[in-house]
């Protein structure tokens, strides 16, 4: 008889676990959902109006299923729950180990491992495992054999289904997805977790591999992603010497059907939780099976964007640091501190490296976000010269340097001809994101430094 998932948990309730349980529950409602997490602040928000994670469309969908077939639960009630499911996702955080073998590289699974040891603990009959969560390629055998603990007469099969969401578009991603991948051993096993996302993803667009495939397949598509935007921010630094545009350059290149039009925005650098993680994880992987060059060639992928933070934080620097480099005295209008607009995540966030970066030289920072709480921004940067400001109005006032970092569409309709007189004279705006009108800033008087554009004189 074909394998049927009517009761499903997942172990994870953030930025993946929670928002993908939530679209599954709203689309399956005969299928029973629990989600549980270790963090009880973090259950009680999801169990409130004020949800722990900012998704457009988020709160819709958690509304119509929560209470329905759509549960969050702490750990210790969701041990029953994790006994009565027919599959089991685990979808909790895999970050960059901070210590022992592969210390800076390898992904830390010890999240993942606990999750294993919890469902080998409770789980009765048999129960299909599913990684969610991103894991290095073979992570698998290490579930496996935790699993292999469990009571005699327990039975596990295990699926890699990576999840391919970017924050922000989470819920369009997780309703419209390019594809659905499930990777496995057991064609029955594949086929029932297919039979959920049919209910609403084309059979076309659910790829089903090998569970190494699948695992690599994740890696692989986050590296060539974070590729694209270290490829074009290597060209905005030949753009800005040589006056020509990297937003013409990019319309051009992507122009070509072969190399297409997306992610090629250059900016100030790529955040999140996964580019950088998940390519340190692909250079750890290459490196321990002797792959120098393709660890060396990944590696690069990282040290440009490590370097465009730098270069643009320094060219913040240049024009108001004094003969001896330093900033003292001098005030920055950060705005937009989350690695990209409609998220509150500051993981990894560009404005993490160049707000330190400004404030080892002195600079005191009035940082404007317009989802990032006061808390997040302290606790990446400390509160000495930090100062939150509610309004980019006030993050701006006496400003002798503006900053622009996350691409937050109302940065765009700012009105430079109201705020410019509340900017020092000789304020520098530097648009880290490429999303101001450069027209309308330089009409109000302004200098504008664009990514990839040489420096706009003044109208
Ligand atoms: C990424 C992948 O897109 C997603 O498929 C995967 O599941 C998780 O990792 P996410 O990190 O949420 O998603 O956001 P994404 O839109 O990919 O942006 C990552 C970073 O690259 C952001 O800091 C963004 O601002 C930056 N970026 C993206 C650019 O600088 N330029 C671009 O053209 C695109
Ligand atoms: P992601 O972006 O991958 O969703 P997050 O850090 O947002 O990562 O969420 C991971 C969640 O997993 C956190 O809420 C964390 O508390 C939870 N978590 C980690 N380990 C366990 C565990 N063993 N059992 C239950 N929840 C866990």
């Amino acid at each position: 008889m074909a394998l049927s998932l009517r009761k499903i948990a997942c172990i994870g309730a953030g930025y993946v676990g929670g928002p993908t349980m939530a679209v599954i529950a709203d689309r399956c409602p005969d299928i029973d959902v629990t989600v549980l997490d270790l963090n009880a602040e973090r259950i009680a928000a999801w169990n409130s109006e004020d949800l722990p994670v900012y998704e457009p469309g988020l709160a819709e969908v958690v509304s119509r299923a929560r209470g329905r077939n759509l549960r969050f639960v702490g750990q210790a009630e969701g041990a029953a729950y994790v006994a009565a499911a027919d599959a089991v996702f685990i979808s909790v955080n895999t970050p960059t180990k901070t210590e022992g073998e592969g210390a800076g590289k390898a992904s830390d699974l010890r999240y993942v491992e606990s999750c294993a040891r919890f469902i080998a603990a409770h789980a009765t009959g048999h129960t299909i495992v599913i990684e969610k969560s991103t894991m290095p390629v073979r992570a698998a055998d290490c579930v496996k054999s935790i699993l292999a603990t469990a009571r005699p007469g327990v039975t596990f099969d295990i699926l890699s289904n990576p999840e391919f969401l970017a924050e922000g578009t989470a819920i369009r991603d997780l309703e419209q997805p390019d594809r659905v991948l499930i990777g496995g051993e057991r064609p029955e096993s594949i086929a029932a977790l297919a039979e959920i996302y049919r209910r609403w993803v084309p059979a076309e667009r659910i790829l089903s591999t090998g569970l190494w495939s699948a695992e690599l397949s994740k890696l692989v598509a986050n590296a060539f992603l974070a590729q694209r935007v270290s490829s074009i921010n290597s060209i905005s630094a030949l753009c800005e010497v040589t006056g020509a545009d990297v937003e013409e350059v990019a319309a051009v290149v992507g122009a070509d059907s072969r190399i297409g039009p997306k992610f090629l925005r250059a900016s100030v650098g790529f955040g999140g939780s996964c580019f950088q993680k998940d390519l340190l994880s692909l250079i750890y992987i290459s490196e321990s099976y002797g792959l120098t060059e393709v660890a060396a060639y990944w590696q690069q992928v990282v040290d440009l964007n490590q370097w465009q933070k730098r270069r643009f934080a320094d060219l913040i620097a240049a024009p108001i640091a004094d003969g001896a480099g330093s900033l003292r005295g001098r005030r920055i209008a950060i705005l937009g501190f989350a690695f990209k607009k409609d998220t509150n995540d500051v993981r990894e966030t560009p404005a993490i490296d160049v707000c330190r970066r400004l404030l080892a030289r002195g600079a005191t920072l009035a940082v404007h976000d317009y989802r990032v709480t006061p808390e997040s921004v302290r606790s990446e940067l400390g509160a000495l010269g930090v100062e939150v400001a509610a309004t980019p109005e006030a993050a701006l006032a006496g400003a002798d340097g503006v900053a622009v970092l996350t691409e937050w569409s109302a940065y765009a309709t700012l009105d430079w001809a109201r705020l410019a007189g509340r900017l020092k004279v000789g304020a520098v705006i530097h648009d880290g994101r490429n999303i101001l009108d450069a027209a309308a800033v330089r009409r109000a008087g302004l200098t504008l430094r664009s990514i990839g554009r040489g420096a706009q004189p003044n109208a």
